[in-house]
């Protein structure tokens, strides 16, 4: 039988990463961002010269792609052909640059497989993080969520990260990007960014992240 399988989808800075993470190891899951794999395809097209909109380029560039997770410590690292780019990822360039790549139809299709597979290599359960997993890439998982949380406490998230890994911006530029990021997202024609009918939402504006996590652990706990 396959692993349980926890979807969690939401906006940019609505905790997802922070609480997947925590879930994880309470759980003893494996936890796949599928937002860091989006994000590997648009710092390979970066580096190699390929526009966003260069179907071909993009589909090419998918058939060499490596990606692996690696818990280390209290952190899930992203390796890159064996490149350790958890840091570089994040940059903002890069989060713009993902939007854009995972607007293509032809990226998201290709990256189905990948990201299926890293779930069900899970030897008890895996926890999927990212926009479109309960709609499109899990519609069969055993529990969805929906994070949600108002724009201004999300674009403080995102401020906070970025400031604690020594990247400055104001926090006006956060909120201006995230907003045209998750416009952008929810606009798009291909598994647009959307809670699926059958999720729970919560909205963590109004609740801590410690207790959405036990929200969440509760719902499955129930269904494990
Ligand atoms: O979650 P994160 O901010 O790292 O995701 C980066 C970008 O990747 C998002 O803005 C979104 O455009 C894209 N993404 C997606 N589908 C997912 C996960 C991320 O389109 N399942």
């Amino acid at each position: 039988s396959r692993p349980f399988i926890v979807a969690i989808d939401g906006p940019a800075g609505a905790g997802k990463s922070t609480v997947s993470k925590l879930l994880a190891r309470r759980l003893g899951f494996a936890l796949v961002d599928t937002g860091a794999i989006y994000r590997c395809v648009a710092l390979m097209a970066q580096r190699e010269g390929i526009a966003f909109d260069d179907d071909a380029q993009l589909e090419a560039l998918l058939g060499r792609i490596h990606i692996h997770f690696q818990v280390v410590g209290e952190e899930n690292h992203v390796l890159l052909d064996g490149q350790d780019v958890s840091s570089e990822i994040r940059a903002p360039e890069v989060s713009m640059n993902a939007s854009q790549v995972s607007s293509r139809p032809v990226v998201r299709t290709g990256l189905l497989a990948l990201q299926r597979r890293l779930a069900l290599e899970a030897e008890k359960g895996a926890i999927l993080e990212g926009r479109d997993i309960g709609t499109v890439v899990f519609p069969d998982a055993d529990a969805k969520f929906f994070l949600e949380a108002s724009s201004e406490i999300r674009a403080r998230r995102r401020y906070e990260e970025l400031f604690q890994k020594g990247v400055e911006r104001s926090l006006e530029d956060v909120l201006a990007d995230q907003v045209q990021r998750d416009r952008d997202d929810s606009t798009r024609a291909v598994a647009p960014l959307k809670a699926a009918e059958d999720a729970v939402r919560l909205d963590s504006s109004v609740l801590p992240l410690s207790e959405v996590v036990h929200q969440l652990e509760h719902e499955i706990q129930q269904r494990l």
